[in-house]
């Protein structure tokens, strides 16, 4: 079983085409999605359109897609967030808002193998950032292989003899996996990569090689920006594009 897993498109259509264009190469059983299709970027509802077409899919929502769909208040946000969180409510369809508000509350178990989750396994919003949180989330997770998204960050983390370590996802690795060891993986962002590389990431897992590939691929980012600035939006949301934070 081949799985194509991504995370974190924040209504960011030029990368999230791209990837869709990508994904025509791949040849996969199962898309796998973690959250936040939309807030931050400019073209929500243009990006909700064409994730709805995806095939064999299965997704779990995000903060911002919670609160996109009115199902949290914003107050919890930075001013940058909220704002846009605001302004994305106006611009998506009724359709494509009530798919948004029906997206599954993670975590949600794909299969004997694999669960999907959002910001961790035992809260959907709480990050992940550290070997702590991750040993945390390995606690609620009943399958060997998860992975989360939220905090835009690619990275491996795994739990081999009850000590936990750490993988760091270069451009184009390819990790074998092991079978006697537990795993939680994030693929970093389509739409807002955080680190410090502009370019969007994903991952395809292949279950019966038991092997991780890590992708990168570019977009183009000053039209995103211009879109970004045209619309009102924040200037912080299309600056941070261009350094990948
Ligand atoms: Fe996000």
């Amino acid at each position: 079983m081949r799985y194509l897993i991504f995370s974190d498109i924040h209504s960011n259509v030029e990368a999230f085409e791209r990837f869709l264009a990508q994904k025509k190469a791949k040849n996969v059983d199962k898309i796998l999605f973690l959250g936040d299709l939309v807030g931050y970027g400019p073209d929500p509802d243009a990006v909700i359109t064409l994730f709805r077409e995806l095939p064999h899919l299965r997704a779990v929502r995000g903060n911002h897609d919670k609160v996109i769909a009115d199902l949290e208040s914003s107050a919890l946000f930075n001013p940058a967030a909220a704002f846009s969180a605001e302004w994305s409510k106006l611009k998506i369809s009724p359709a494509n808002l009530q798919y948004l508000k029906k997206l599954a509350k993670g975590p949600q178990v794909i299969d004997r193998f694999v669960t999907i989750c959002h910001g961790s396994t035992f809260d959907e919003d709480y990050y992940v950032f550290s070997q702590f949180e991750a040993t945390e989330s390995f606690r609620f997770m009943n399958t060997s292989i998860g992975f989360f998204g939220h905090t835009h960050f690619p990275i491996i983390y795994y739990l081999r003899n009850d000590k936990l370590d750490v993988v760091p996802l270069t451009e184009n690795a390819r990790i074998k996996l092991d079978r006697n060891t537990r795993y939680l993986i994030n693929p970093g962002s389509i739409g807002q990569p955080r680190d410090k590389n502009p370019s969007s990431s994903y991952i395809v897992f292949d279950s019966g090689k038991m092997e991780i590939s890590f992708n990168r691929f570019s977009y183009e980012v000053a039209r995103t920006q211009k879109k970004i600035r045209d619309a009102g939006l924040p200037e912080l949301l299309a600056s941070r594009l261009e350094a990948g934070v």
